[in-house]
């Protein structure tokens, strides 16, 4: 029993915003940010009107009819994000219930990786069919970068890169012979944990780090008062922050690793896969693990042109588009791999 996907859809929201619109809140150019990252424009959700649940629920509804199967056949959900409505409970269950499906009582598990979360969620499902646990898993990526980034130019590094989105896919079993997922690896290493982060609101209370002035906590005998404070709003430290050129540099080489170790486990080689769908980080590090595999520019399919980076939602829209524009055929030995915040990577390898 191997683990098919069976439909794939993805809805990003109507608002483009493109990078000349952006040099109106922060110190930033078109040229900059096309040549460093390769985005010309990303979407913006529409506040109090969309959410990544409403978003992820707009891809899943695509996936499900695709699959020829109902919602209500739905048996299990994995919803991935970064950015979720609520800091819980997670998007899981307010998919269930936007997707009007509370009845079935299924389960719904949240995953919390990052850029690599639909790639650890694909491997989770994977698991799960290959048990003969559930038949129909509804895997979802959605994310709204939107509403949290830094506009001002402080926050231009991370700010320009990120977009909103979602993407989905119907996971099923299926009993052809070599297809689906041939295997999935998954890696992490907690060393540079702070290097790409988002570290408030939360209950860290400055454990992790030294410089804790800023945030002005309480005595330590006054219960609470730590996972939110006026300093953090006072001082800014409710955005991410990365180090851009020390995830650049693992990206690239994580990339490489976790791609070439799923083709050694399977005895395969990169000369053999027809499609890659990497995580849309950055257009760079794309064309530098094309480079690295001899692959053409026909075999690796990138759209963070368009959309920037939709971390969880990055690769089921790149994939759903890829499909759609009939890139991803029958018998293709389709590649998809991840690196992000974690530091976490990983990758999947299916005959399609
Ligand atoms: N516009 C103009 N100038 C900028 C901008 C901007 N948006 N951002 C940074 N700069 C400036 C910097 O201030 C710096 O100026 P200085 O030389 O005067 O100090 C200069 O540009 C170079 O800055 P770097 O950060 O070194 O630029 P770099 O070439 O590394 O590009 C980038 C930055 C695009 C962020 C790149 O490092 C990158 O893509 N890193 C990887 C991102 C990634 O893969 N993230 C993982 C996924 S995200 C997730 O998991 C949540």
């Amino acid at each position: 029993m191997n683990t098919k996907i069976a439909g794939l859809g993805y809805y990003v929201p109507e608002k483009v915003t493109t990078n000349h619109e952006l040099t109106n809140y922060m110190d930033t150019s078109d040229e900059w940010i096309q040549e460093r990252t390769g985005i010309k424009e990303r979407r913006y959700a529409t506040k109090h009107n969309e959410t990544t649940t409403t978003m992820g629920a707009r891809a899943a509804e695509i996936a499900i009819e695709r699959a020829g199967i109902s919602r209500e056949d739905v048996d299990f959900i994995i919803f991935a994000t970064l950015s979720p409505d609520y800091y819980f409970p997670g998007c899981g269950v307010l998919l269930q219930r936007e997707l009007g499906i509370t009845k079935t009582e299924i389960g719904a598990l949240d995953i919390r990786n990052q850029c690599t979360g639909f790639v650890y969620g694909l491997s989770v499902a994977d698991q799960f069919i290959k048990t003969g646990m559930y038949k129909n898993i509804l895997l979802v990526g959605s994310e709204m970068h939107s509403m949290g980034l830094d506009y001002s130019t402080k926050g231009r590094n991370v700010t320009v890169i990120f977009g909103d989105g979602a993407g989905a896919a119907l996971i099923q079993p299926t009993d052809e012979d070599g297809k689906g997922v041939l295997i999935s690896k998954l890696h992490s290493d907690g060393t540079y944990a702070e290097e790409l982060a988002m570290i408030n609101p939360g209950c860290h209370g400055g454990y992790h780090f030294d410089n804790v002035e800023n945030y002005n906590y309480p005595d330590p005998d006054v219960p609470g008062e730590i996972f939110v404070t006026n300093s953090m709003k006072d001082n800014g430290l409710f955005y991410p922050n990365m180090n851009g050129q020390l995830v650049f540099k693992n990206a690239a080489i994580k990339f490489m690793e976790v791609i070439q170790e799923a083709l050694n486990t399977v005895n395969l080689n990169k000369e053999d896969i027809d499609i890659l769908v990497p995580h849309q980080a950055n257009l760079r590090i794309s064309q530098f693990v094309q480079k690295q595999l001899g692959l053409k520019d026909h075999q690796v399919f990138n759209n963070i042109q368009k959309y920037g980076n939709t971390t969880a939602a990055s690769i089921p829209i790149a994939l759903t588009e890829a499909w759609e524009q009939g890139k991803v055929k029958d018998g293709n030995l389709v590649c998809l791999a991840a690196f992000g915040s974690g530091f976490t990577w990983g990758s999947v390898l299916l005959r399609w």
